[in-house]
Formats: C-alpha cells, sequence, structure tokens
C-alpha cells in the first residue's frame, strides 16, 4: 500500500497523466497502491474509494516510459484482489481515455445511476470528472469464483 509519505509524487504522476488529483490527502494514500523503479521513483499508482460493499477505482496511471509492459494491468488486478479481499463486492469506475482498455479487464459500461448512492457522491461523480466519462464496473464475485474452481 502507499503511504502519506507518496501523496505528492502520486499527485505528479496523476497531474503527468492527465487525471484529476486536486482532491486527494494523505487519507486517500492508505487505499492508493503504488509502483517503483529499482531506484525509488514513483512510476504507476492506483487508488480505491469506499461505499459499503462498493468500491470507485480510480487514479490508476502509468509514467508514460514504462506503459506497455504490463504495469497497469498488473495494479489493477492487485487492487481488484485487495477490493475483493476487504469487502468491495463491485468496482465502479470513471474514464474519458481508457474505456478500451478496462473493457478488455472485464469491465462493461453502465449508467451511473447503476452505481450506489455512495459512489455518486464522490468527488469524481459529482465534479472533477466530465459528464462525457464512460461509466464502467465490474462484479469481483468472479473473481471469487476463478479462485476457487478446480
Ligand atoms: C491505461 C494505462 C494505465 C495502461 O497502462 P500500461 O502499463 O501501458 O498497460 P499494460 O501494459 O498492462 O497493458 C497494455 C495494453 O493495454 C492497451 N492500452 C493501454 N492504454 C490504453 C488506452 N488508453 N485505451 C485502450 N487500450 C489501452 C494497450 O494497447 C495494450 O494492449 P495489448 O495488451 O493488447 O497490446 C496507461 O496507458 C495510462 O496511465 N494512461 C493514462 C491514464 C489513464 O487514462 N488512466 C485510466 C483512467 S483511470
Amino acid at each position: 500500500m502507499a503511504s502519506a509519505d507518496d501523496l505528492g509524487a502520486v499527485q505528479a504522476l496523476l497531474r503527468g497523466c492527465e487525471l484529476p488529483e486536486a482532491d486527494l490527502t494523505v487519507a486517500s494514500m492508505c487505499d492508493f497502491l503504488t509502483a517503483r523503479t529499482d531506484t525509488g521513483e514513483l512510476i504507476g499508482c492506483v487508488g480505491l474509494e469506499r461505499a459499503g460493499d462498493a468500491g470507485l477505482l480510480r487514479s490508476l496511471a502509468v509514467s508514460p516510459a514504462a506503459r506497455m509492459k504490463g504495469l497497469g494491468t498488473g495494479l489493477l488486478q492487485e487492487m481488484e484482489s485487495h477490493a475483493l479481499a476487504t469487502g468491495v463486492r463491485r468496482l465502479f469506475l470513471l474514464t474519458t481515455s481508457a474505456s478500451a482498455f478496462f473493457a478488455s479487464k472485464g469491465y462493461t459500461a453502465c449508467a451511473r445511476s447503476e452505481a450506489p448512492a455512495g459512489i455518486r457522491s464522490s468527488t469524481q461523480f459529482t465534479g472533477i470528472c466530465p459528464q462525457s466519462a464512460t461509466c464502467m464496473s465490474r462484479n469481483l464475485a468472479v473473481l471469487q469464483v476463478s479462485t476457487v474452481a478446480p
């Protein structure tokens, strides 16, 4: 997991990827995962906001030089496992530029109204993500089934 010390570097990475970051706080970092190089440079992150058994997946970002090597997929899968293990059953997200990426990972487009009130009242839903952003969701129960299958 990320630590409070990661906040500045996470915000810088998100700014560089043109993703919203102004609403993040030190407290947000307890539900962020990060990836660093051997020299300590932050090159990837992903965050989660919780609302009961639903979650808002946000801020998935990989620095341009580190892309296309599986890091984005790895961060996404790690966050899905973390979310499921801590009580989240369905993930929602908003994206303006990566809907094809998320579709290839099992997410399907849905109406914003499908998200529970706790997700719809998040800063991403109410303000910082444009209305034109695509809302997508994934039921994490499928991960549980595949985990127990022989
Ligand atoms: C989306 C992102 C996290 C992917 O990271 P990554 O480390 O390059 O991803 P991976 O290496 O695991 O996967 C690469 C695959 O995803 C596809 N992909 C990457 N970005 C994509 C995008 N924006 N739209 C569609 N497909 C995309 C690649 O074509 C590649 O496909 P392939 O496996 O069929 O060749 C990265 O491009 C990024 O940070 N983008 C800017 C921020 C963003 O849009 N985040 C999502 C909104 S929350």
